[in-house]
């Protein structure tokens, strides 16, 4: 168990982690085994979960968590490894279309797997859970679900949807045993993040530039620990960068002032590539 955690306030949970092949997913499922809880790992890359499930040790799921059939899959098989399903993390995310001329393709992977992945898999588990029966629902979202991607209007709007959903959801059920967090975080040092430094895309590297220069690039260990902590203490927004907290406040403020100034970090990205 992780220092400072107590097991009152992780009573042993039956979760299911999507996109947990590497990356953050993979660091939530380690942080979770670590304070004692039962974990259900799920990828689409099967090759990569294999490694996982042998060392760690855990069930895992390989297959698509978009898609209605595949949510349906992936609940059943946790259910039946773990009894149930006390807490989901719907983790798995593409980053995927760049500028105005990203395909229909682009658009609709996006929503797919960002947006209605979460809403298939809420459809089936926040029916279950109540004041006596408590579920935890975590969304890993974006910074860019609160302010914006630059280069990616694919990402950027499918995250909006992401923390939308999440929100609604809060506001619906979080009075009523189901506990809802987002987690919105700026740049974390996993494989999504290498693409945007390797590719040869201008809107994808310009997107790539606006994150690391915008702040630092945290571990996947870190952004899963605020997740996590952030769940303990029943908050909403997990945010690993401060930093995005006083940017939504700013955009909120003042919309017209931070589009001016998202306006001139473009400016800026574009004039020195
Ligand atoms: N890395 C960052 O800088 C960053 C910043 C903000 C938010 N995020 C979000 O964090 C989440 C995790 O991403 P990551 O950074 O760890 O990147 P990652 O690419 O390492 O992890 C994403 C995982 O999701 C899996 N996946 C994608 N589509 C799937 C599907 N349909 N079914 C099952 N699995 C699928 C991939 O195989 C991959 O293992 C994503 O939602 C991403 O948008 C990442």
């Amino acid at each position: 168990m992780g220092d400072g955690v107590t097991q009152t306030q992780t009573a042993r949970r039956r979760a299911v982690v999507t996109g947990a092949a590497g990356g953050i997913g993979l660091a939530l499922v380690e942080a979770l085994l670590a304070r004692g809880d039962r974990v259900v790992a799920a990828d689409l890359d099967a090759d990569r979960l294999a490694d996982v499930a042998e060392r760690l040790g855990i069930d895992v799921w390989a297959g698509d968590v978009a898609s209605e059939a595949g949510v349906a899959s992936l609940i059943a098989f946790a259910d039946e490894r773990l009894g149930s399903i006390d807490a989901y993390f719907a983790n798995a995310g593409v980053f995927r279309g760049s500028g105005l001329a990203a395909s229909e393709a682009d658009w609709s992977a996006s929503i797919e797997v960002n947006v209605m992945a979460h809403v298939r898999a809420a459809r089936t588990l926040v029916p279950r859970w109540s004041l006596e029966q408590p579920g935890v629902f975590a969304v890993t979202a974006s910074a860019a679900g609160l302010l914006t991607q630059l280069g990616s209007p694919t990402y950027s709007a499918s995250k909006h949807a992401a923390v939308g959903f999440a929100e609604w959801l809060a506001a619906t059920y979080g009075d009523q045993g189901v506990h809802v967090s987002a987690l919105c975080p700026m740049g974390v040092a996993t494989p999504m993040a290498e693409l945007g430094r390797t590719t040869s895309d201008p809107d994808e590297r310009l997107g790539h530039r606006a994150v690391v220069s915008s702040g630092e690039v945290l571990s996947a260990e870190l952004a899963a620990d605020v997740l996590l902590q952030a769940i303990d203490e029943k908050r909403f927004l997990a945010l690993p960068h401060e930093t995005v907290q006083k940017m939504y406040a700013g955009k909120a403020g003042d919309p017209d002032k931070w589009l001016a100034s998202m306006q001139a970090f473009r400016a800026h990205l574009e004039t020195t590539a």
